[in-house]
C-alpha cells in the first residue's frame, strides 16, 4: 500500500489569478480536486495528504495540511502530517498543478516502484524538440542529443527512508530543487523513469489552463458517451 502526498499550495503567480493556482475553476472544479480524487478512488493507495494554502478545508477522508513557503517544505510538512510507516513504504508525491492525472500513469510508477527495488520510480515523457544550450547573449553553444532526454513529471513515488533522508538537507539545497527525485539522485540513490504521456501536463500559465480545461472537458464527454457500468 502506499501514501500519497500532493502538492497544492503554491501561489501560481505566473499564472496571475491574483489566488491560488489551486483554487483555479477548471472544467467545473477547482483544479486540485481532479488529481486529489484520482488518488483517493484508487484500491493501491490508502492515505491522500494534501498541502494547500491557508484557509482551504480538505473533504471527507482527505488529510489537509497548510503548506510551506518553498515546495520542498510543503513535502516535508505533507510527509510528516501522513504519520509512521515501514521504511520501504511507497510515498507518492504529486504537483496538484498536473490535474490529468490518470489512474493508469499512477499504476505504472508505482509498479516501476516495485515495492522498494529502486530508491524512487518518476512519470517522464521523452522530449520532443530539440534542446540547444546558448549563452546569455542568445548564442547557441551546443545542441544536446535528444535520445535519452527526459522531461520529468509528477507522480513520483519514493521509498518512505529515502525521501526522508533527500529532504534532510539544508534550506539552500531544497531550495534548488524543482523535484524531488533529483534529491535522491544527488546523493546517488537509484530513480527509474516510467514513460508517460505528454497529456499529464502541468498548469503554469494562461495558456497550459485553456488546454487543461480543453483536455478535461473533451475526457468528461468520452466518459458520458460510455455506457454506465454494471
Ligand atoms: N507548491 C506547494 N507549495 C509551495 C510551492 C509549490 O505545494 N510552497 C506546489 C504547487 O501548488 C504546485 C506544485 O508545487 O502544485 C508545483 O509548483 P508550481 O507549478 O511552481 O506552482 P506554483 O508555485 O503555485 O506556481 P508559481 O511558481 O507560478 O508561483
Ligand atoms: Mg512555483
Amino acid at each position: 500500500m502506499a501514501v500519497a502526498l500532493v502538492l497544492a499550495a503554491g501561489l501560481g503567480e505566473r499564472l496571475g489569478l491574483g489566488r491560488p493556482k489551486a483554487l483555479a475553476e477548471l472544467a467545473g472544479r477547482p483544479l486540485w480536486r481532479w488529481s486529489v480524487e484520482v488518488l483517493s478512488d484508487m484500491d493501491e493507495i490508502d492515505r491522500v495528504v494534501v498541502a494547500l494554502p491557508p484557509g482551504i478545508e480538505a473533504p471527507a477522508g482527505i488529510v489537509g495540511v497548510l503548506g510551506g513557503a518553498a515546495r520542498s517544505e510543503s513535502v516535508q510538512r505533507a510527509l510528516a502530517a501522513a504519520g509512521d510507516g515501514e521504511d520501504r513504504e511507497a510515498v507518492l508525491v504529486h504537483d496538484a498543478a498536473r490535474p490529468l492525472l490518470t489512474v493508469e500513469i499512477t499504476r505504472a510508477t508505482l509498479l516501476a516502484f516495485d515495492g522498494g527495488a529502486v530508491d524512487a520510480a518518476i512519470a517522464a515523457s521523452p522530449v520532443i524538440d530539440t534542446i540547444k544550450q546558448a549563452d546569455e547573449g542568445g548564442r547557441v553553444l551546443r545542441t544536446l542529443e535528444r535520445s535519452g532526454l527526459w522531461a520529468v513529471q509528477t507522480p513520483q513515488v519514493f521509498r518512505r527512508d529515502a525521501l526522508r533522508r533527500a529532504l534532510d538537507v539544508p534550506a539552500k539545497v531544497l531550495v534548488e530543487a524543482t523535484d524531488d527525485a533529483w534529491l535522491v539522485e544527488r546523493t546517488g540513490g537509484t530513480v527509474a523513469i516510467v514513460p508517460s504521456p505528454r497529456e499529464n501536463l502541468k498548469v503554469t500559465t494562461p495558456f497550459d489552463l485553456q488546454v487543461a480545461e480543453l483536455l478535461l472537458a473533451h475526457r468528461q464527454s468520452v466518459a458520458s458517451d460510455l455506457p454506465a457500468s454494471a
